[in-house]
């Protein structure tokens, strides 16, 4: 773990709050540790959380400070919302990732009448929205607290604010520069962790919320995040995964810029750790240098995840994404010719204002052509304080989703395709967890990403196993151990 152990037994609450951020938010996990303690003696129990996660692995990776905040204060973690705190870290990129936070927080209302110490608290992206939050202010009372994603660090500071006065507290920031490092972390498996190395993006493809709450684009110091991966090695991780909207501009804009593919080739000396994986990788950031640096690492998995969009060059410019279907095609073969095994993963929208029929067979020909081992293909969904928000010709909903149902038909015809080729082959898998439905297997996951399923049992958890491929069950693998 980061967290300095010392950094709380320092710590004087009765002293004046420290400069130091990190320090800063130390002293009020001491001090919200002690109102928690009181409210444990009054309820004769220990008090318990529930940090629940909508959206990408951004958010997943906020989620997990949240939770170290919340064991530092002295909180234990609860399985489902019948807890005496319950985040949820929210998600706004499409309308259905909204609904699901309001459906949810109804049902919490019944929970909290039950419990007078429990306490709501809602951030992520939804919350950089300000008719979301004026929508919360105004019709669900029993939420207690609201912050943003540009303030996630000050979860501690905040809570005192809330556990210190009886009233709904609100603390959105429009933006930051502020990286705050080595604050605690509850991870969620023992032997991978996602890594944040940037924050916020640039690009402002015209569909796209995410520019407008999650702020600029800000990377961290290489010299941090090597700290933060020898830690985490140091506790136990053998993968990890680097996370930014866009990783392939990362470094640009430090004091000494490095670059993404510089980066990787730090991470690869790094003793200990066994495999690297990162998302997202924008098309037109994406360098011959990584290409190369990936093709002759062996730590970097056989895994890219490219973000087509759109195959229609005419759109891509509607969408502002600033390349072209040519270029697409030209840049996935680069990559193919590079590392023959490989696997490619797209997302894909359907239905962005104005998209004909003509338009979606340009789609539909890319993923023909390039093959994608797997493509997530989402309907296009109006997100206000867009440019596209406001585009005439919105698609009508029976042409875009008769238009999804035929991509999709091709993505997983081709993708079972793709999968099938491993058959018989011997394969290093990592083991993740015992499998769900059968607990004499394990699932462990390829480089490439694939799962596969043998027999096997909890020791294996995080260590690397040779698996001989027996069958292939469509999208992932039965195996046994080589
Ligand atoms: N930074 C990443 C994507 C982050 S959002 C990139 O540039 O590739 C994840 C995916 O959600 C996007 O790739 C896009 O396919 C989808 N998406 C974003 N906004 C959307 C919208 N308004 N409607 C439907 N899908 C959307
Ligand atoms: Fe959204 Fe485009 Fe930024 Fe990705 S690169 S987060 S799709 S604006
Ligand atoms: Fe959703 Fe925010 Fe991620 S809008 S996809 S949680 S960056």
């Amino acid at each position: 773990m980061l967290e300095n152990k010392d950094i709380m037994k320092e710590i004087d609450i009765n002293g004046i709050e420290p400069a130091d951020e990190t320090k800063r938010q130390y002293y009020y996990m001491a001090k919200a540790a002690k109102y928690i303690k009181e409210q444990e003696e009054q309820a004769g129990r220990k008090l318990t959380y529930y940090v629940q996660n909508f959206g990408c692995q951004m958010n997943a990776r906020d989620a997990e400070k949240l939770a170290g905040v919340l064991e530092k204060i002295g909180y234990v973690e609860a399985q489902d919302e019948n807890a005496d705190f319950v985040i949820y870290n929210t998600c706004t990129v499409r309308e259905n990732a909204n609904l699901k936070v309001y459906g949810r927080l109804g049902h919490l209302r019944g929970i909290k009448r039950k419990n007078p110490f429990m306490r709501i608290g809602l951030c992520g992206c939804m919350m950089q929205e300000s008719q979301v939050v004026e929508k919360i202010k105004k019709s669900y009372r029993h939420v207690d607290l609201i912050f943003g994603t540009h303030n996630v660090f000050k979860l501690a500071e905040l809570m005192v604010t809330m556990l210190e006065q009886n009233q709904m507290v609100i603390d959105i920031w429009q933006d930051t520069d502020k990286i705050v490092e080595d604050l605690p972390t509850e991870r969620k498996y023992k032997f991978k962790s996602g890594i944040n190395i940037m924050f916020g993006c640039n690009n402002f493809c015209t569909y796209c919320i995410v520019p407008y709450v999650r702020g600029r684009e800000r990377s961290r110091k290489p010299e941090d995040i090597i700290r933060e991966i020898k830690t985490l090695v140091a506790d136990g991780v053998v993968e990890i995964m680097l996370l930014g909207q866009n990783v392939n501009s990362y470094g640009k804009n430090l004091d000494e810029p490095v670059s993404f593919a510089k980066l990787l080739e730090m991470m690869e000396e790094i003793e200990g750790l066994e495999r690297i994986r990162f998302m997202t990788s924008h098309p037109k950031d994406l360098s011959d240098e990584l290409i190369e640096v990936m093709a002759k690492s062996k730590k970097i998995c056989r895994h890219l995840h490219l973000p087509l969009q759109s195959g229609s060059s005419r759109l891509l410019k509607e969408m502002n994404r600033r390349y072209d279907k040519e270029q697409y095609l030209k840049l996935a073969g680069k990559i193919k010719s590079a590392m023959p095994d490989i696997s490619l993963t797209t997302d894909i929208i359907i239905g962005f204002p104005g998209e004909t029929e003509e338009d979606f067979l340009d789609t539909l020909d890319v993923v023909k052509k390039v093959e994608f081992d797997n493509a997530f293909t989402f309907i296009y969904s109006k997100r206000t304080g867009t440019p596209a928000a406001t585009y005439e010709n919105q698609v009508p909903e029976d042409v875009a989703k008769d238009r999804f149902n035929r991509l999709l038909k091709e993505v997983q015809e081709i993708a079972r395709k793709k999968a099938s080729v491993y058959e018989n082959t011997i394969q290093q898998v990592l083991v993740e967890e015992v499998n769900e439905q059968d607990s004499a297997l394990v699932t462990g996951r390829m480089s490439n990403n694939l799962l596969v399923h043998f027999p096997g049992d909890e020791s294996m958890i995080g260590t690397m196993q040779e698996v001989k491929l027996k069958e292939c069950k469509g999208f992932y693998y039965i195996g046994e151990q080589a």
